[in-house]
């Protein structure tokens, strides 16, 4: 059977709605290309690729608006990798964990290692938010800021307790999410999310009080390998530098929407655009009488993963079938949620009137299959 055409004038201009690796913008693209004869392809120990490391570790600070002492952090291996790195340097006893998806739960996961008190895990169904009951002698509290897996965001709020840091898992919620730095211990995420780049490095805000707890861990005589030593990568980063090569095009992408967001406003931009594209969807969903947002709670419902189940009389895999044929790809559910569903990123890269034109496309689509 042929698939559906849709009308151009609804197709949106760029049609990548993954949530990641997401939207590249064309202008990070030419910041790549303009670096390829003189960045690309050079030492990540010599002058040039520590300076855009450094400018890259200066313009998140800016964008986050660091407090005094914190620190911008970085090592190879992508969001994963930092779970093990946390669970080796960052958590002293127990952990406590906040598991509302996939990515929460693979935290907790990685946390039950034996060195460590099994972890203290609150759960709660996909669609809906956790909360912490009591901390249960934890001495690191744990939680996505926004859970990929499902569409849920979560608001960073210290757990107050001197002897607890909290550890926020920023993956998909950095740099199109505002929020108050104060609020974390460390803030961690890899960039191929709302920065827009590619996979395979992890960033993170640290704390005094955090590194002060991993300086403390690394003297402590632990066995810690070395790639996910926290110590190690504080060390390193204060050089501009990581333990291992880094992807230099990742950086160089990185470095472009990091300008590129505070050259706008900064994060509070950010956030007004992801606000704006993902109303778009949860107005269309509201207002539609086949579409539901999955997440009942509109104050958990993500402002940068929309979610939207159909009822069982939509083929919501058809409609996203029918969109990667027309150019308008990954707008398909996590694929361990199995529900009758669409995800769309609606991560600060992607224009607002594109997200418009997509709803456009959706109707379409919906009214014409059969
Ligand atoms: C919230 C969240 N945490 C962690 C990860 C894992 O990131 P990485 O692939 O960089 O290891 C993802 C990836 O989608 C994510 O969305």
């Amino acid at each position: 059977m042929a698939s559906l055409t849709i009308p151009s004038d609804l197709l949106p201009a760029d049609g990548r709605f993954g949530c990641g690796p997401s939207k590249v913008r064309p202008e990070q693209v030419e910041h790549l290309v303009s670096a390829s004869r003189t960045i690309l392809g050079t030492s990540h120990r010599q002058a040039p690729i520590r300076d855009l490391v450094g400018r890259v570790r200066t313009g998140l600070g800016e964008l986050f608006q660091i407090p005094e002492g914190y620190e911008v952090v970085m090592g190879n291996g992508g969001s994963t990798a930092f779970w093990d790195a946390a669970a080796f340097a960052l958590i002293e006893r127990r952990s406590a964990h906040l598991s509302f998806g996939e990515f929460g739960s693979k935290f907790a996961k990685a946390a039950a290692a034996p060195h460590l008190e099994s972890p203290h895990v609150v759960s709660a169904p996909g669609g809906s938010f956790a909360e912490l009951d009591d901390i249960n002698g934890a001495d690191v509290f744990a939680y996505p800021h926004n859970e990929t897996s499902t569409g849920v965001m979560a608001p960073v709020r210290r757990f107050d307790d001197s002897n607890v840091l909290t550890v926020v898992d920023a993956t998909s919620a950095a740099g199109g999410i505002q929020f108050d730095a104060n609020q974390a211990d460390v803030y961690y995420f890899a960039p191929q999310k709302n920065f827009a780049s590619d996979g395979g490095l992890w960033f993170a805000l640290f704390s005094p009080a955090a590194i002060e707890r991993v300086e403390r861990i690394a003297a402590s005589g632990r066995y810690i390998p070395e790639f996910l030593s926290l110590k190690n990568a504080i060390d390193n980063s204060r050089l501009n530098q990581t333990l291992n090569t880094p992807a230099l095009s990742t950086l160089l992408l990185l470095e472009n929407q990091i300008d590129w967001i505070n050259g706008n406003g900064g994060l509070a931009w950010a956030d007004a655009r992801t606000r704006e594209s993902s109303s778009v969807l949860y107005d269309w969903a509201a207002a539609s009488d086949v579409a539901t947002p999955f997440v009942s709670n509109p104050e958990h419902r993500s402002q940068v993963v929309v979610t939207v189940d159909f009822d069982d009389a939509i083929d919501a895999s058809a409609i996203a079938k029918t969109l990667r044929a027309n150019g308008v790809v990954d707008t398909d559910p996590y694929r361990k949620l199995g529900r009758n569903q669409l995800r769309v990123a609606t991560f600060v890269a992607i224009e607002p009137d594109d997200v418009r034109k997509l709803a456009s496309s959706i109707d379409y689509v919906i009214a014409n299959s059969h």
